[in-house]
């Protein structure tokens, strides 16, 4: 309730446009932009005598006070102690737990010249008070290099804080080009940074198997290698090929490994094993899970395959309930993404045994027959205490009871979801996908699937489409940018296509629609970008603005 009325006191006292958090010298620049900010005059510095006093320090607690310490000791070269106690004391940054506070994610925070208080109901909120410090701090705090007599002041401010939706998140593919732990890590850093939570790992494509299974090792000793790859933009005939072979996959320690390293920065890794279709390095591996018996090749060309799992072989389900209760030993998400997006029913057309299925269990078609599939998934995966994401396919035939939907052919799936009392997270193409281009024009870039989506038509989406009403809004969990990797090869082409469009997303995840002002974040974004060289990171530095509607208007 408190942070209620702290939030409508700012309100009254300020007006609208004095809530944005940037001005225009960008002295407060932070992304996502903060529910409520009042800026006052003065800084705190810190000082070799500062202390971190946390009430109470536990080993959650502990993560943000040693990431506040660590940022401070990366220029100053100064330890500053991290320990337990129950009050501020003058010149120091104090971390209280406070049940009064309603969202398990947000936090106030209060700079002054006397100290920083930090106050969240969760270590979650402290976490996000800490990004929200560390973007108001010199830039030199991301770099370990000590700068003899660098001053580390926070501007004094008054900063109550909350996400407008509980999923943020980012999707990687890793079928089509894999990348470095290193560079997950990073990308897992950059979502902290903007205080995202999930981050969709997608593992398995027809291009490439890329997580090890114990009990089925040739999903990686074959599934995980192509002969060679598509050469540029693929074409519908007279493809040609790079003659190199590509592959690689992460063993189960790297998953582990990643896995701890989200956690430690409050991020889920929400792993995603795609099923029926998109399924031919793990067909590759065992032809047997098909519907013709094989043989297949993983596959050198992008698109969708007309080869997919059986779903009349009970091996199929055997094999894949082997697989997902190693991910979810591996990944403590409460949601495992099974995919369901592009499955062709063309072999199950001609398939007897897929045919028997569909008359035994009295379906009436392929469509159906999908539904099956993942109904029968579904509750293997709910019996494990977790919960299905499918992609907005699994609706057609009938949505499996207790799955969500993640939206991408639009928001027509996810308005159907939500109105059927599913939850749903929203990922629509035209919106949030960054495999495109994001400016008119390619000059120098590095080759995209084709598109145009500009960080001005990422940053304007709402994800609470005006078809539902405001108790069906309520299922929509939140929004998603996705990189799918067809034309990623290495990590900076990653990062240019990730950045800044995933900065959008975030803010969009986070701050009140009616706060969000793309001019103001571009603002603070041009700010942010001295951060993001600091930190190293590669970005998209063109035009910003979408060009294309902008002369339809005309
Ligand atoms: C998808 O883009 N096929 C989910
Ligand atoms: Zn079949």
């Amino acid at each position: 309730m408190k942070f209620i009325h702290l939030t409508a006191l700012i309100i009254l006292l300020l007006g609208t446009n004095a809530r944005i958090s940037a001005n225009a010298e960008g002295l407060l620049s932070i992304i996502p932009a903060p529910a409520s900010i009042i800026r006052q005059t003065g800084n705190f510095t810190f000082s070799a005598k500062t202390k971190i006093i946390v009430s109470p320090l536990n080993s959650e607690t502990k993560l943000s006070a040693d990431l506040l310490a660590l940022l401070v000791k990366n220029p100053t070269g100064q330890n500053i102690a991290v320990i337990q106690g129950e009050k501020p004391g003058n010149g120091t940054v104090f971390m209280v737990l406070d049940s009064s506070i309603k969202n398990d994610e947000g936090y106030i925070l209060s700079v002054n010249a006397k100290g920083i208080t930090i106050k969240a109901k969760t270590a979650v909120g402290l976490f996000y008070a800490i990004q929200t410090i560390r973007q108001l701090l010199p830039v030199e705090i991301e770099k370990s290099t000590v700068i003899k007599g660098i001053q580390l002041s926070v501007p004094a401010c008054e900063i109550a804080d909350e996400p407008r939706f509980a999923y943020r998140g980012m999707h990687l593919d890793v079928g089509r080009h894999l990348f470095p732990v290193a560079s997950i890590k990073q990308y897992i850093d950059m979502l902290a940074l903007h205080k995202m939570n999930t981050f969709h790992w997608h593992l398995t494509e027809d291009q490439g198997w890329r997580i090890e299974i114990k009990k089925y090792p040739k999903l990686t000793q074959i599934g995980a290698y192509r002969k060679e790859t598509v050469a540029g933009a693929q074409k519908k005939t007279n493809n040609t090929f790079d003659g190199k072979p590509y592959g690689g996959f992460y063993t189960q320690a790297e998953v582990r490994e990643i896995v701890a390293y989200a956690g430690s920065k409050f991020i889920t890794v929400l792993p995603e094993i795609e099923m029926p279709g998109h399924a031919i390095a793990a067909l590759t591996s065992y032809p047997e899970l098909s519907c013709t018996g094989g043989p297949f090749e993983v596959r050198k060309l992008w698109g969708v395959d007309e080869d997919v799992f059986c779903a009349g072989n009970e091996e199929v389900f055997t094999f894949l309930q082997d697989v997902l209760t190693e991910v979810m030993d591996l990944f403590p998400s409460k949601y495992i993404h099974i995919g369901g997006d592009e499955c062709p029913k063309k072999r199950w057309e001609k398939c007897p045994k897929c045919q028997k299925r569909i008359k035994d269990e009295g379906l009436k078609n392929e469509l159906e027959l999908q539904s099956y599939f993942i109904r029968r998934i579904e509750k293997f995966v709910s019996s494990k205490g977790r919960n299905i994401i499918g992609w907005d396919e699994i609706l057609e035939g009938g949505l499996a009871p207790g799955a969500t939907v993640m939206s991408w052919r639009g928001e027509a799936g996810g308005i159907e979801a939500a109105k059927s009392g599913h939850n749903v997270i929203m990922t629509p193409g035209k919106y949030t996908y960054f495999c495109y281009y994001q400016s008119e024009n390619h000059d120098g870039q590095p080759l995209a699937l084709g598109g145009y989506v500009p960080l001005e038509l990422v940053y304007g989406y709402n994800p609470t489409p005006k078809e539902l009403t405001a108790e069906e809004q309520k299922h929509i969990l939140g929004l998603q940018g996705c990189l799918w990797t067809e034309q990623i090869q290495t990590p900076e082409i990653l990062e240019f296509m990730a950045y800044p469009r995933t900065f959008a997303i975030a803010e969009t995840g986070w701050t009140p629609d009616s706060q969000k002002n793309f001019e103001n974040f571009v603002s603070r974004l041009k700010v942010l970008t001295k951060r993001y060289d600091a930190i190293g990171i590669n970005y998209f530095k063109g035009e910003y603005r979408d060009t294309k509607a902008q002369k339809e208007k005309k």
